[in-house]
């Protein structure tokens, strides 16, 4: 076992510091409050090679592995959340699955530029009536002479408002149920498609959620990822690998709660001294960081075993579920060791919780990690 990093690693996380320090950090707040789109921060996270940093370089990508992606993310997350939800969303979920089920023309078109971050992408699974239930789609791609004709609606869809490309997911063939539905790359622009609804967030403020609407959108067959009724399949398998984004960030969360926890407990005095020197804020602060640790070595595991092209369901899925839930009681702990400073916004913390409170619901609920763990487990 190595628990080493290597030297692309370190320096990876050196230069992703530094941007987090300088550019991400001190606007955070800001961008959250005014629930504003971070143009400039993804733009110059385009520039570093952040986009698309799971994708070989001959696709626009970095071309490094699944540990580097968890380091970035912890570090975009510890800093600004929604900024590195915008990012995680445009890497696991967009770029992955065309890299790993697109054609060589569909990556050239679509893939080269979104890992470039010259576009950005968007991935459109969930509607109204299906969440959890992912494969209750009603959202129909319907096949004509060289196009596909959609109609539907999708929901909660992250990066909607701002995104170049959709990949969007669609019943095919009704009677086939999850084997019935195809995914599909619809571009901007393209007639019939729309952005609806855009939602007012308890957290996350600066990334956007919509609703995208679909009316005898027609898009070429080409548009078509993998092969009819494959989508289903590929919706999967890219929420395994995303699990491990919402994990990291997760982690990267909890950590800003820690640290700022920390500072504040040694420099806040009652009864006559730092309240660091109790006992009961000791014990958060040992809890805190041990939780932290074990949802990250988690995170770690299921990012060496894709690394690796080995099974990473169960463990993405454990460590998504382990580090989302950690993250909502480390930031409780947090906003506890401020007392009533915790809960104004003077202080980041109330926007930590509130960031934290979405991991255990996207890319698949705590209860959905569950089945998905059990069904691993019961498989064998
Ligand atoms: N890898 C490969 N194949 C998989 C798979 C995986 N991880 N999981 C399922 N499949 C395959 C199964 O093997 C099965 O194929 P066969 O019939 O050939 O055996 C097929 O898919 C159907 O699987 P299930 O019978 O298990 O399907 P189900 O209908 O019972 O659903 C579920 C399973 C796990 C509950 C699934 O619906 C699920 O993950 N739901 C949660 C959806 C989710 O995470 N949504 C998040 C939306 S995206 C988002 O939040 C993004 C954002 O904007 C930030």
């Amino acid at each position: 076992m190595n628990f080493s990093f290597t030297d692309e690693h370190r320096l990876l996380l050196g230069v992703v510091r530094e941007f987090v320090h300088k550019e991400l950090g001190p606007v955070a707040a800001r961008l959250d409050k005014e629930a504003r789109f971070p143009e400039e921060q993804i733009r110059k996270a385009s520039e570093m090679g952040l986009m698309g940093i799971m994708i070989p370089v001959q696709y626009g990508g970095s071309g490094m592995d699944t540990i580097s992606y968890v380091l970035a993310m912890e570090e975009l997350s510890r800093a600004c959340a929604s900024t590195a939800i915008i990012i995680s969303v445009n890497n696991s979920l967009v770029c992955e699955p065309i890299f790993r089920f697109g054609s060589e023309e569909q990556k050239h078109r679509f893939l080269i530029p979104l890992a470039r971050g010259e576009k950005l992408g968007c991935f459109a699974l969930t509607e109204p009536q299906a969440g959890s239930d992912a494969a209750g789609l009603k959202t129909t791609a319907v096949k004509k002479i060289g196009r596909y004709v959609l109609n539907g609606t999708k929901l909660f869809i992250t990066n909607g408002a701002h995104a170049d490309v959709a990949i969007v997911f669609a019943v095919t063939d009704v009677t086939k149920g999850a084997h019935g539905i195809s995914a599909f790359m619809v571009e901007k622009g393209t007639p019939g498609f729309s952005v609806g609804k855009v939602e007012e967030k308890m957290g996350l403020r600066a990334s956007d959620l919509v609703e995208l609407n679909f009316q005898d959108c027609t898009i070429p067959e080409e548009n078509l990822l993998g092969k009819e009724g494959d989508g289903f399949g590929i919706a999967m398998i890219t929420l395994d690998g995303g699990r491990i984004g919402v994990a990291t960030q997760s982690v990267g969360i909890a950590r800003a709660c820690l640290e700022e926890a920390l500072r504040y407990s040694k420099e806040r005095f009652q009864f006559g001294q730092p309240i660091s020197g109790f006992q009961a804020i000791r014990f958060m602060l040992a809890d805190m960081s041990m939780e932290i640790e074990a949802a990250r070595l988690l995170t770690f595991r299921a990012a060496y075993l894709k690394d690796r092209g080995l099974p990473y369901t169960k463990e993405a899925s454990q460590a998504k579920l382990f580090a989302s839930e950690m993250a909502n009681r480390v930031a409780f702990k947090a906003l506890q060791i401020f007392g009533g400073y915790g809960y104004t916004t003077d202080f980041p913390v109330e926007k930590w919780y509130r960031d934290a409170r979405v991991t255990t619901l996207y890319e698949g609920t705590s209860e959905i990690q569950r089945l998905v763990i059990a069904r691993e487990l019961l498989r064998t």
